[in-house]
């Protein structure tokens, strides 16, 4: 038996071209799994899906569209919420995290034990994002409150500012969290490292879509808002080339520390297979 474990993070899934791209490539049926497989393995899989659908939020359907890919837990962010009937199901959903640092009465959890060994948290940023509980003062909440020393402790930090994040994982790293996987901002960063070889680290994982877009939705509409600066309905782009967004973790089974932090960034593109992708 190894006595590593792996994981692994797809950053934020966007709308139906998300949705296909990590079923083409995680799905025992997908079309891309065979070549792919070795790169993807992995005892767990976490997928930020607060785009799922339609680009904003997640409906029941497409949450346990996501599960039967394979997907073991799903984190998510600021956008959880804009699909309405997520107040529906998200307190019977055994995957579904929302960021922890929302008010008390909040529906659904924050954080999730799998296994008795892998705790996974989301937590919501404070710069440039809308007012919630700090995010620094609820990991040491956390800290106190279950036993991180014997589980591996994922955070997805949702959040906009590089700088915040960066301090984000030092600090959470001395409270004993094994790995902080930055979400949001849906553009992969090359800053993947292993701090202190006690914490895995990534400003951002990016995200799994339309590779032809704007962080995932469509050019003219992103444009249009911009241009004229009067609001402007987003649209999910339409894209031949898919973006795969990951990284995948590897901890030491015994110890809960990170063994190495590897970038995941490739694209697949549909013209070139037969079926159904
Ligand atoms: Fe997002
Ligand atoms: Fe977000």
């Amino acid at each position: 038996m190894s006595d590593n474990l792996k994981v692994l993070f797809f950053g934020d899934v966007v709308g139906r071209p998300g949705r296909e791209a990590l079923k083409s490539v995680l799905a025992s049926d997908g079309v891309y799994f065979e070549q792919y497989k070795e790169e993807l393995n992995s005892d767990f899989v976490i997928v930020n899906a607060e785009n799922a659908s339609h680009g904003f939020g997640l409906t029941l359907k497409n949450h346990d569209e996501l599960l039967s890919y394979g997907v073991n837990c799903l984190t998510s962010g600021n956008h959880i919420w804009d699909k309405k009937d997520v107040y529906q199901y998200i307190d019977n959903s055994n995957a579904l995290i929302r960021p922890y640092n929302y008010h008390k009465t909040a529906r659904g959890v924050g954080y999730r034990i799998f296994n008795d060994k892998i705790l996974v948290i989301n937590l919501l940023g404070k710069t440039f994002m809308q007012p919630v509980n700090c995010p620094f003062q609820a990991i040491e909440e956390l800290s106190e409150k279950l036993n991180f020393e014997d589980k591996i402790v994922i955070v997805d930090y949702h959040a906009e500012a590089t700088a915040e994040k960066i301090a984000f994982a030092k600090f959470a790293s001395t409270s004993g969290v094994n790995a902080v996987v930055g979400t949001h901002t849906h553009v992969q960063t090359a800053d993947e490292k292993n701090i202190d070889e006690k914490l895995a680290y990534i400003t951002d994982v990016g995200f799994t879509g339309a590779y032809e877009s704007v962080i995932g939705m469509d050019f003219e509409s992103s444009i249009k808002r911009l241009v004229t600066s009067i609001p402007e309905r987003f649209d999910v782009a339409e894209s031949e080339k898919l973006q795969i967004n990951a990284v995948k973790i590897t901890f030491n089974k015994e110890n809960n520390l990170p063994v190495e932090i590897k970038r995941i960034n490739f694209l697949i593109d549909k013209r070139n297979k037969e079926g159904e992708t």
